[in-house]
């Protein structure tokens, strides 16, 4: 078609001093973000609209994930309270769901996700103080049909010893010692000879250490007692301290890992800004789901901690995650994790500290970062670990609610959530505060 040439339809008296440049679009959607985007393509959940292209987006952790888009399907929100993360993780994860999609959440401190399971066909499990619920994170789960007997029971003896670990840890504030961990190991060993091990069961055999064990392993009794004193105190704690009642005996209710939902409601543990006991009590819901999640023909699922600032503040479980993020891609799990600031992950220790790394490890396994609005203070630290561009940085110091930078490895997207009126009210958060 030949150009339409009319009166003052954009040319310039002067010629345009600028050599003409061709590049492809791979090249030209990184000099000019948003602008120059083909999109994602079709294949996944409808989030919204993106706002430049005026498009559909499109998406699926999974899908992006095997074409190679992402390096792994994890994901992290960020943004300050109210600017709308927990909206998007819940309508993302719901219209998920309908595409076959399940979805765990062991960590919901607000007790926010329990009527969105409800409504959707799913379960919420409510922990707390004087509450009738109580699982055993010692649960073995349901062996799946891929693993080999002997293999499963390494399997259940890690995932225990690795949970009796981090309540120690966490509580003690420190390592454990060398000793410490042969202590806990025999008391696992002799807890164990129930066929379902409880913790006060290993309360128990760490301060009365059992004599023929301790010889067999060429110890003494005593010495492992002494040994063992200050692990048996800080495990005691899920016994008879503040958590007494949820976690220290046989599950009063089974994982249906067939619900397209299931979210622990932890909204009345840590009352009173008692970030220590939610943590703990984290620690112990997180391990008896993944008891159920370990099964990689389970189907691809998400696992969410919404609020998970709250619980990053400990290396011990800083490491639990980490771990179970590892194994987490070959069960076809993706973790989403929520927070406010970046910089949330720098808290948890100083620079150089294990604590830091591995929190800047999780940053570096979630492959998609969707940011909300941030504070004008946090934009430049944001920019450094995202590596964002000037054009990114301005757009996430002034976006409204439910509208994000959706930051994939090489590709950014702006995006506004667009929402159902029954999820409007589905996810209200102000009328419940
Ligand atoms: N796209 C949106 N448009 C209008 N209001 C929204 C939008 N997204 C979220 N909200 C409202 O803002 C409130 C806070 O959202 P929420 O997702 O709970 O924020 P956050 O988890 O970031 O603190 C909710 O009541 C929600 O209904
Ligand atoms: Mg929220």
């Amino acid at each position: 078609m030949e150009p339409r040439r009319a009166p003052y339809d954009a040319r310039h008296a002067l010629p345009l001093l600028v050599d003409a440049h061709r590049a492809t679009t791979r090249i030209l959607r990184v000099a000019y973000p948003f602008l120059a985007e083909g999109g994602l393509g079709a294949d996944g959940t409808y989030i919204g609209s993106d706002v430049f292209s005026g498009g559909s987006f499109v998406y699926d952790p999974w899908v992006l994930y095997q074409s190679k888009v992402i390096t792994n399907p994890n994901l992290l929100l960020a943004g300050v309270i109210g600017s709308g993360k927990s909206s998007t993780a819940k309508a993302f994860i719901t219209r998920s769901i309908a595409l076959g999609h399940r979805a765990y959440v062991p960590c919901d401190p607000k007790g926010e996700w329990t009527p969105v399971a409800e409504a959707i066909g799913g379960a919420a499990i409510q922990l707390g103080p004087g509450l009738p619920t109580r699982l055993n994170p010692l649960d073995a789960g349901t062996r799946p049909a891929a693993v080999q007997p002997d293999e499963w029971d390494k399997i259940v003896w890690s995932r225990r010893r690795a949970l009796l670990g981090t309540l120690a840890e966490s509580t003690l504030g420190r390592p454990m010692t060398a000793v410490e961990h042969t202590s806990l190991d025999l008391a696992l060993e002799t807890a164990t000879t129930n066929p379902a091990p409880t913790i006060p069961d290993v309360v128990v055999a760490l301060f009365d250490p059992d004599d023929d064990r301790a010889h067999r392993g060429g110890l003494h009794r005593n010495a492992l007692l002494d040994d063992g004193r200050e692990v048996a105190h800080a495990i005691r704690r899920l016994v008879h301290g503040d958590l007494s009642g949820m976690f220290d005996g046989p599950s009063t209710t089974e994982f249906d890992a067939t619900l397209p939902m299931v979210s622990l409601d932890s909204s009345r543990i840590g009352s009173g800004g008692n970030d220590h006991a939610l943590r703990l009590a984290l620690a112990c819901a997180s391990s008896w789901m993944e008891a159920a999640v370990a099964d990689p023909s389970g189907g691809q699922r998400f696992i969410v901690y919404d609020e998970g600032w709250r619980v990053m503040r400990d290396p011990a479980l800083l490491r639990r995650m980490q771990e179970q993020w590892k194994l987490s891609r070959a069960w076809g799990v993706s973790n989403v994790l929520i927070i406010h600031r970046l910089s949330d992950l720098a808290a948890v220790g100083d620079l150089g500290s294990e604590a830091r790394a591995l929190a800047e490890g999780l940053l570096a396994d979630c492959s998609t970062r969707i940011m909300l609005r941030q504070e004008p203070d946090q934009l430049a630290r944001t920019a450094t670990l995202l590596g964002l561009t000037d054009v990114e940085i301005a757009t996430i110091g002034k976006l409204p609610k439910g509208r994000a930078l959706w930051r994939l490895p090489d590709r950014s997207f702006v995006v506004q959530l667009v929402r159902h009126a029954r999820e409007v009210e589905l996810f209200d958060t102000d009328a419940r505060m």
